[in-house]
């Protein structure tokens, strides 16, 4: 059985102090769980550095929330993969829909931050997800099949198998609109199906697919315990320490339940 994730992405919230006293008390939370569920907190980059001292003495590790596509140089305001990984990040969201829609985000783009995250030693976690409008006319299952085989399929099996996916419909992401535990499950299975068809069925077994959107301490329970979601990324949620900790504690009961 795979631990379940748990992943906090707080997008562009919080200043310095208040990044500090959520950080203390969703350590102080998981400190006090006998924890299977793997936490991951992925805090703005000014905040890195501290999420990763603050982590060292607690369960969870961090991650950041983008990383540029060049390696190094001059591209003024951008982050590299390898300052991240100095800073103390060992796992970074790619291709998340904020990003595909306000920066114009390509999947030639992502493909080029997947192969910088790995070559760095970073887990990317690689958002996927339709909008409204392709899942009501129906192009959903291809959208996400496409954003899969082009940021992700040039990898060899060693590299895939180190990716975490993240499905994420757009419809869903802080509108408080789940997904229902059938239609993630239904998407997670056929995303999984897409690595089978590519990279054979202990790969594809063994690959983490989390839920995005929407998920608070009332639906994790439910979304969680589907067969193939490995765990979730929380977007709201994860920006108050009791609910953050609530949707860990519903990871933990999926997985000691099974
Ligand atoms: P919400 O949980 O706020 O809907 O955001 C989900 C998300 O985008 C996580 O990356």
């Amino acid at each position: 059985m795979k631990n379940k994730i748990v992943a906090g992405n707080w997008k562009m919230n919080k200043t310095f102090p208040e990044a500090e006293e959520l950080l203390v008390a969703i350590a102080e939370g998981l400190d006090e769980m006998e924890l299977e569920t793997d936490v991951v907190i992925c805090p703005p980059f000014p905040y890195l550095e501290m999420a990763a001292d603050i982590s060292e003495e607690s369960n969870f590790t961090v991650g950041a929330q983008n990383v540029s596509s060049e390696e190094k140089g001059a591209y003024t305001g951008e982050v590299s993969a390898a300052m991240l990984k100095s800073a103390g990040a060992d796992l970074c969201i790619i291709g998340h829909s904020e990003r595909r829609k306000y920066f114009k985000e390509s999947d030639e783009e992502l493909a080029k931050k997947t192969d910088l995250l790995l070559a760095n030693d970073i887990v990317p976690i690689f958002c996927v997800g339709e909008t409204l409008e392709e899942r009501e006319n129906g192009t959903h299952v291809e959208t996400i099949r496409r954003q899969l085989r082009n940021a992700l399929f040039h990898l060899d099996k060693e590299d895939i198998s180190k990716v975490i996916v993240a499905y994420e419909p757009v419809w869903a992401i802080g509108t408080g609109k789940t997904a229902t535990p059938a239609q993630a499950q239904e998407i997670h299975a056929m995303i999984r199906q897409t690595i089978e068809e590519k990279y054979g069925t202990e790969t594809a077994y063994n690959m983490y697919i989390l839920y995005g959107g929407s998920c608070n301490p009332q639906n994790a329970l439910e979304l969680f315990c589907c067969p193939d979601v490995d765990g979730g990324l929380i977007g709201g949620a994860s920006l108050n320490a009791d609910d953050f900790i609530a949707i860990v504690n519903a990871a933990e009961t999926c997985q000691k339940n099974d």
